[in-house]
């Protein structure tokens, strides 16, 4: 019997398999397909909240697997990383994770992980590194994001955004929330983010 676990999964390759640029295509082969689930309980979080908004917004192809997360989300066992001593409460209230496949999600698998990564509007993740190489798509647009040193700039939905092991990175939101797809490979594939950035006073 086909469950929402296997509906997101066929839904996340589906998804990928739209891209045709070449990192993206060299991500999505080092994902064998064929992943045991692993029964996770439901958890939901105070940023799926977030996710109808997201769904209303997401460009043409990412729309059916954001209606799927808007839908079907509290069934899932979403995350998070940081806690409010990190980046503030405002933060911790505006940001989860679900990871689909992984050392950890709904489907095992110890090569790469995938999932996604949800922001509220107003919402800065400061910069950020790891080891894990990683690929996101925005499934939203009018975020903004940085790489390295270089200037934030804005990001459409389906923009396929490539980071270098070990590379800083940092999101903006805007008016609108962010609901990105993301993978990550070559590195411990549950650590936790090197923070050298900060999101300000109360952020
Ligand atoms: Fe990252």
């Amino acid at each position: 019997m086909s469950t929402v676990f296997d509906e997101l999964l066929s839904g996340v390759r589906s998804f990928l398999a739209g891209f045709g640029e070449e990192v993206a295509r060299s991500f999505a082969a080092d994902v064998n397909w064929a992943m045991p689930g692993r029964e996770l309980p439901p958890r939901g979080l105070p940023c799926l909240a977030h996710i109808p908004r997201a769904a209303a917004i997401a460009g043409n192809g990412a729309r059916p697997l954001a209606r799927l997360l808007a839908d079907r989300g509290r069934d899932f066992h979403w995350g998070q990383t940081y806690t409010a001593a990190d980046f503030g409460q405002k933060f911790i209230d505006n940001y989860g994770w679900l990871e689909v496949f992984g050392t950890r999600g709904h489907f095992e698998n110890d090569a790469i992980a995938g999932g996604f990564l949800v922001l509220g509007p107003d919402i800065v993740y400061p910069d950020h590194h790891h080891i894990a190489e990683e690929l996101y798509i925005p499934l939203t647009s009018g975020t903004d994001w940085r790489m390295g040193d270089g200037p934030y700039c804005e990001r459409a939905s389906g923009e396929v955004v490539h980071h270098a092991s070990n590379v800083s990175h940092a999101m903006r939101t805007g008016a609108e929330p962010l609901l990105a797809f993301y993978l990550w490979r070559g590195g411990p594939l549950a650590a936790r983010s090197t923070i050298s950035g900060s999101a300000g006073p109360g952020g």
